[in-house]
C-alpha cells in the first residue's frame, strides 16, 4: 500500500540509471497524474537536452528499461511516457491497505521532537477568532506528527504576565475575587479589562496601587502571586471550556505561558550581551540580525530590554526559543500564529541563530495563520466594532446545524449530539480546507453548507457509507472481502486511496493541513461516483461483487474517518 505516484517514482529513477548510468539515478522522473492513462513521466524532455538526444529516443530507452513493471507504458507525443497500473497490482496494493492497521500512513524513524506553540490566547482579553485558528490548525498538526510517530510537544503560549496585570489584581481586589472569577469564567475578560483600564485612566489613585501590585507581582511576592492564580485560573477554566466545545487536545500540562520565561529573563539578556549578540542602543538592550532593516534605513532592532529595565514579547521569545531547543530537545519548532507576526518570528530566529540557541539542524518555522475576515472584508468583529466573543460565535454554529437537523426525526437528545459534531466540524473544517495563510470570510452558511468541501459534506460521506453497511446488514470491520477494482469507478477510487499515507507525511513535511481536506474531498466526490455507477447491495449483484465492493467502502469509510480525526474534526455515526 504505497502511494503509486512513489512507487513510479522509485521505477523510473532505477531504468534512468540503468539506462543513462547512475548519475542519472537521482533525477526527478517528474510523474504527474494524466489525461490519457493513470500517470504520465515527463522527464524525457528535459533529459534529452542533456543527452543531447531526441525526447523520443530517450523515452523508448527509459520504457525499455522498465522492465517486470506492473503495468503498461507507452511512448505518446513528443516524448510522454504514458502509465497505466495493472488491475492486479491496484487490486493487490488496495487489499494491503486495508488489512494495514495504519493505512499506509509511514512511521518517522528515528522519531522527531516537534514543538508546536499553538493557540496562545491572551488573558483578560477576550480570545477572539484569531486565536480560533491557531488552536485548530495547531492541533490538526500535532495529531498528524503524533500519528506519523514524532513526539509532540504542545506549548500553549498564554499571553499572562506583563504590565497590564498590576491593574488587573488591583480591580479583582476592588470587586472582590468571587466576582471576578465569575466573571472570568464567563468569558467576560474583554469587560474587566476596559473596566480595569477606565480606573487606571481616570483614578490617580487606583493607577498608582496598580504600579506598586506590578512591583510586587514581578518580585514574587507570595499574595500577589497568590491573586495572580486566582486571575489565571478563572481564565484558563474559561479557554478550556472553549477547547472542550472544539474538541482539541490541549490540555493544562501544555499550559507554557509567557509567566513561565519570567524566571529566566535577566539571564537571557546577560548571555546575549556577554556574547556579543546584543547591544545597548538608546538605553535599550538589542540584538541586531543581519538583513533586517528598517524604514528609515537603519537596523532594526529586536529589543529584548526596554530601555526602563522592562521585558516584553521578543525576550520571552528569546528565552523560549532556548528553553524549546536546549531543554525540550526540539528538531523541530512550528510557531502557529498569525500571519502579522511575520518580522517578529524572522528576527527571533535570526537572533537565535545568531546566538547559537537555534542550531541550524533544529528547524523553526512560523505556521502564518491567515486573518479571519467578515463579510466586509475586513477583520472580522461584531458589527458594534468589537471582537466577537468566541463562545457565543461556537454556540451559533451549533445552533444554526441544530436548525438544519430539525427535519431529519431524532429525538432531542441525538439531535443535539449530532448538531454539535456538525458545528464544530463546519467551523473546524472551514479553517483546515484553506491554506492556512488565506485570509477567507467567515460566513456561517457557507461553512454549514452540506455540499461542496465543507464540514458537513464530508461528515455526511462517512454518514452514508455507514448507512451503506446498515443496509447490508453488516460491519464495515466484518468487510474483509479482497479489493477487486473491475469497473472504472472503483479502480479511480482505489488507486486514489492509496496515496493516504503520503499525504498525511505531506501535511507534517509542509505544515499544510489543507492537503489533506484536499485528498478527503476528492475521496469523496471519487466515493460519490463509484456509489452511483457500482451498485453495491442489490438485486442483481451477485454477492462475490458486493463483498469486493463492500471490502472497498470499508477502506474507503476508514480513510475518511481516520483523515477526518487527524484533522479534529469529529465524526456523528450518523447525519
Ligand atoms: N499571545 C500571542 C497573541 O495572541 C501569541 C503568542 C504566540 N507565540 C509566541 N511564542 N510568541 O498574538
Amino acid at each position: 500500500m504505497t502511494d503509486p505516484q512513489i512507487v513510479l517514482t522509485e521505477r523510473v529513477q532505477q531504468a534512468l540509471a540503468s539506462a543513462f548510468g547512475s548519475e542519472h539515478a537521482d533525477a526527478d522522473p517528474l510523474i504527474r497524474p494524466s489525461q490519457f492513462a493513470d500517470f504520465q513521466a515527463n522527464v524525457a524532455m528535459s533529459l534529452a537536452k542533456r543527452l543531447r538526444r531526441s525526447p523520443r529516443e530517450v523515452a523508448e530507452s527509459i520504457r525499455a528499461a522498465l522492465t517486470g513493471f506492473p503495468g503498461t507504458v507507452e511512448v505518446s507525443g513528443p516524448g510522454f511516457l504514458n502509465i497505466t497500473l495493472d488491475d492486479s497490482w491496484i487490486a493487490g496494493e488496495a487489499t494491503g491497505m486495508r488489512a494495514d492497521e495504519r493505512l499506509g500512513v509511514p512511521t518517522v524513524t528515528p522519531p522527531q521532537t516537534v514543538v508546536i506553540d499553538y493557540s496562545a490566547p491572551n488573558a483578560a482579553k477576550e480570545m477572539h477568532v484569531g486565536h480560533l485558528r491557531t488552536t485548530i490548525v495547531g492541533d490538526a498538526l500535532a495529531r498528524v506528527h503524533e500519528r506519523l510517530g514524532n513526539h509532540v510537544v504542545r506549548q500553549n503560549h498564554l499571553g499572562d504576565w506583563g504590565t497590564p496585570f498590576g491593574m488587573l489584581i488591583e480591580h479583582l481586589l476592588d470587586i472582590g475575587e468571587e466576582a471576578a472569577v465569575a466573571q472570568l469564567e464567563a468569558g467576560q475578560g474583554t469587560e474587566y479589562y476596559q473596566a480595569a483600564r477606565a480606573k487606571f485612566e481616570s483614578d490617580e489613585a487606583f493607577k498608582t496601587r496598580a504600579r506598586v501590585r506590578v512591583t510586587t507581582l514581578q518580585s514574587g511576592d507570595p499574595e500577589t502571586m497568590r491573586l495572580w492564580h486566582v486571575f489565571m485560573d478563572a481564565t484558563v477554566r474559561y479557554f478550556n471550556k472553549i477547547y472542550a466545545m472544539l474538541g482539541v487536545t490541549l490540555t493544562d500540562a501544555d499550559i507554557a505561558g509567557e509567566s513561565m520565561y519570567n524566571p529566566m529573563l535577566e539571564k537571557t539578556c546577560q548571555d546575549l550581551e556577554a556574547a556579543g549578540v546584543a547591544v545597548v542602543s538608546d538605553g535599550a538592550l538589542c540584538v541586531f540580525p543581519p538583513g533586517f532593516i528598517g524604514s528609515d534605513d537603519k537596523p532594526l532592532p529586536l529589543i529584548i530590554r526596554k530601555s526602563d529595565g522592562g521585558y516584553g514579547y521578543a525576550s520571552t521569545d528569546m528565552a523560549a526559543i532556548r528553553y524549546r531547543v536546549h531543554d525540550l530537545k526540539a528538531d523541530r519548532i512550528l510557531y502557529v500564529v498569525g500571519a502579522d507576526q511575520a518580522l517578529h518570528f524572522r528576527m527571533v530566529f535570526a537572533a537565535g541563530r545568531l546566538a547559537g540557541w537555534l542550531p541550524e539542524t533544529v528547524h523553526a518555522q512560523h505556521v502564518q495563520i491567515g486573518m479571519m475576515l467578515g463579510k466586509d472584508g475586513r477583520r472580522f468583529k461584531t458589527r458594534s466594532g468589537e471582537s466577537v466573543k468566541l463562545a457565543d460565535l461556537l454556540q451559533e454554529a451549533v445552533d444554526r446545524a441544530s436548525e438544519r437537523l430539525a427535519d431529519r426525526g431524532y429525538d432531542e437528545a441525538t439531535r443535539e449530539e449530532i448538531a454539535h459534531a456538525v458545528g464544530m466540524g463546519a467551523v473546524k473544517y472551514a479553517d483546515l480546507s484553506v491554506g492556512h495563510d488565506t485570509e477567507y470570510v467567515f460566513d456561517f452558511d457557507r461553512m454549514l453548507a452540506f455540499q461542496g468541501n465543507t464540514g458537513p459534506y464530508m461528515q455526511y460521506a462517512t454518514a452514508r457509507i455507514r448507512s451503506i453497511f446498515r443496509k447490508a446488514g453488516t460491519e464495515p470491520s466484518e468487510a474483509t472481502a479482497s479489493i477487486v477494482p473491475a469497473e472504472p469507478a472503483e479502480r479511480a477510487l482505489a488507486l486514489h486511496l492509496l496515496g493516504f499515507g503520503e499525504v498525511v507525511g505531506q501535511v507534517a513535511t509542509h505544515s499544510e493541513p489543507h492537503r489533506l481536506s484536499a485528498f478527503l474531498f476528492e475521496t469523496a466526490s471519487l466515493f460519490s461516483t463509484f456509489y452511483e455507477q457500482c451498485p453495491v447491495v442489490k438485486e442483481g449483484v451477485d454477492a462475490e461483487t458486493s463483498a469486493h465492493r463492500l471490502a472497498l467502502c470499508a477502506l474507503t469509510l476508514r480513510v475518511l474517518e481516520s483523515g477526518l480525526d487527524l484533522l479534529g474534526v469529529p465524526v456523528p455515526a450518523r447525519m
